[in-house]
């Protein structure tokens, strides 16, 4: 069942996803060549908690943190750890809040110093293709049209989509349906409603798209050892387009 979510509880999403973009904005400043991730993991606690949230990837179906951190060949659920930045890092930086009862998600990548034009294309073009996703959204949509334009984007850049991961319904619950590929066909998968909120989150990779699990069961990298990068908002379907909610 896919929810819709009422007025209020947009509204609570919304809050959450404030104190989620917040917290991006501070992990932000802090990003430096000599950090360790353990120490954005720890800044990121604080803040969150501070705030009156809570910072939900941590202890989540086991997860060790508060934040992912996957870097370089890393696509996702990287775990903090004593692992300092280097100059050169494609770092992202992916975590939920639980804030009043309501998650938010949200997830962005940097890079850290100089990087080959490459790899600069890669960030950009990820964060592109998000809003290339977003855009097909509105009431009426099906959630194929996105994953479609996600994947056209990518491939029209010479990037590769991930398919083993995608995006997600969010509410109560960090992971609620529907699932929201980034491959699909337009025209097809269920359609759309106002209220519905969905993560969108596009895991794109500079060579080949196929990953592999680390030995820690978590952290998931791409096969030919070449970076990624991975955008993500949590949004509300409204009447003619779209919310972003983990937003200033
Ligand atoms: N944004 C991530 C996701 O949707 C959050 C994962 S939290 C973790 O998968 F604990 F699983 F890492
Ligand atoms: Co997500």
């Amino acid at each position: 069942m896919i929810s819709i979510k009422s007025e209020r509880e947009i509204n609570l999403i919304k809050e959450s996803g404030h104190l989620n973009y917040l917290t991006h904005e501070l992990l932000k400043a802090n990003l430096k060549p000599g950090i360790t991730t353990n120490e954005l993991d720890k800044i990121a606690y604080d803040f969150i908690t501070a705030h009156g949230g809570y910072p939900s990837c941590l202890n989540y179906e086991g997860f060790p943190k508060s934040i992912c951190i996957s870097i370089n060949d890393e696509v996702v659920h990287g775990i903090p750890s004593n692992r300092v930045i280097k100059n050169g890092d494609v770092v992202s930086i992916d975590f939920c809040v639980l804030k009043d009862g309501y998650q938010s998600d949200s997830a962005r990548t940097y890079i850290v110093g100089d990087a080959t034009d490459d790899v600069k294309a890669l960030v950009e073009n990820t964060e592109k293709a998000l809003y290339i996703g977003l855009q097909e959204i509105k009431e009426g949509a099906k959630i194929g049209d996105i994953g479609a334009a996600i994947l056209e984007y990518a491939t029209d850049h010479g990037l590769g989509v991930v398919r083993e991961l995608v995006g997600h319904g969010i509410g109560t619950e960090m992971h609620e349906e529907p699932d929201v590929p980034n491959y699909g066909t337009r025209g097809t998968g269920i359609t759309l409603k106002a209220g519905m909120v969905i993560a969108v989150e596009p895991m794109l990779t500079l060579g080949n798209k196929d990953i592999a699990i680390m030995d820690d069961d978590w952290t998931i990298v791409t096969q030919d050892g070449l970076p990624s990068a991975h955008f993500e908002h949590t949004v509300v379907v409204t009447k003619d387009g779209y919310e972003i909610l983990t937003k200033e």
